[in-house]
């Protein structure tokens, strides 16, 4: 059974989550991991079986960080997984890999494992530089830890092409480029690292990405907030 992320984003308000949990919160949830917005961890945590994740983490500790979450207070609500450089934090908050290296050193630190994303944009893809580029997201932060640490990491791969739009890669694509990232981190740093996909899955493509057996899990925006569609998404992955 491949793991399950979903990552909510903003997409929720408080009704909306709790009516969520009344539909999903019972279910055998544990290979799967829900990313909400902070203010609703407690929620979670009190009426969902879910596997406690978070969206993001500050890249400094205790202290005077004002509206900031630190790895020590995510920690503190149980939460067991954190999403690092979504692109969209890459893109609306300009996190470069030395801010993720920073967030990925605190979450550790914390005994929070790190979802370290990665991805590219449409053009890179269409000038064939998609390795390239995750090659380089990868090495900018992974060069800088130590083995120990990046046997705790796993990746998600999410074209940002493919994110909220409704088109993956074929199969194969995805197949590849797991393979290249999977590859890399062996021969490099002698791990084996998970990798998860991410960007468009839904309770229509999952049976045919569940085909590919290099992929370890998903993570999922939209279709993680719709509790039928996930549901079915988390039927499927089960069987
Ligand atoms: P969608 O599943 O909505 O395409 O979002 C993917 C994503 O960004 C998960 O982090």
């Amino acid at each position: 059974m491949k793991l399950i992320v979903g990552n909510q984003k903003t997409y929720l308000d408080r009704d909306k989550v709790l009516n969520f949990i009344e539909k999903t919160g019972k279910v055998d949830c544990s290979n799967v991991v829900i990313c909400p917005s902070y203010p609703y961890f407690e929620l979670f945590n009190n009426k969902s079986n879910f596997i406690l994740g978070s969206q993001d983490v500050s890249e400094t500790g205790l202290g005077a960080s004002t509206g900031e979450v630190s790895a020590e207070q995510l920690k503190s609500f149980h939460v067991q997984y954190a999403i690092v450089g979504h692109s969209e934090r890459r893109s609306y908050q300009h996190e470069d890999s030395n801010v993720l290296y920073h967030k990925i050193k605190c979450l550790l630190e914390s005994d929070i494992r790190p979802i370290f994303c990665i991805g590219e944009c449409l053009e890179e893809r269409e000038s064939d530089s998609t390795k390239d580029v995750i090659g380089k997201q990868i090495l900018e932060v992974f060069d800088r830890l130590e083995k120990s640490e990046i046997e705790k990491i796993i990746i998600a791969y999410e074209p940002i092409w493919a994110i909220g739009t409704g088109i993956t890669p074929v199969n194969d694509e995805i197949m590849d480029t797991t393979n290249y990232i999977k590859d890399l981190v062996n021969d490099k740093f002698d791990v084996s690292i998970l990798v998860l996909y991410g960007g468009s899955v839904n309770k229509e493509n999952i049976s045919q990405l569940g085909e590919i057996s290099a992929i370890d899990g998903y993570l999922i925006g939209g279709a993680s907030t719709k509790a039928d569609e996930f549901l079915e998404i988390m039927r499927e992955n089960s069987k």
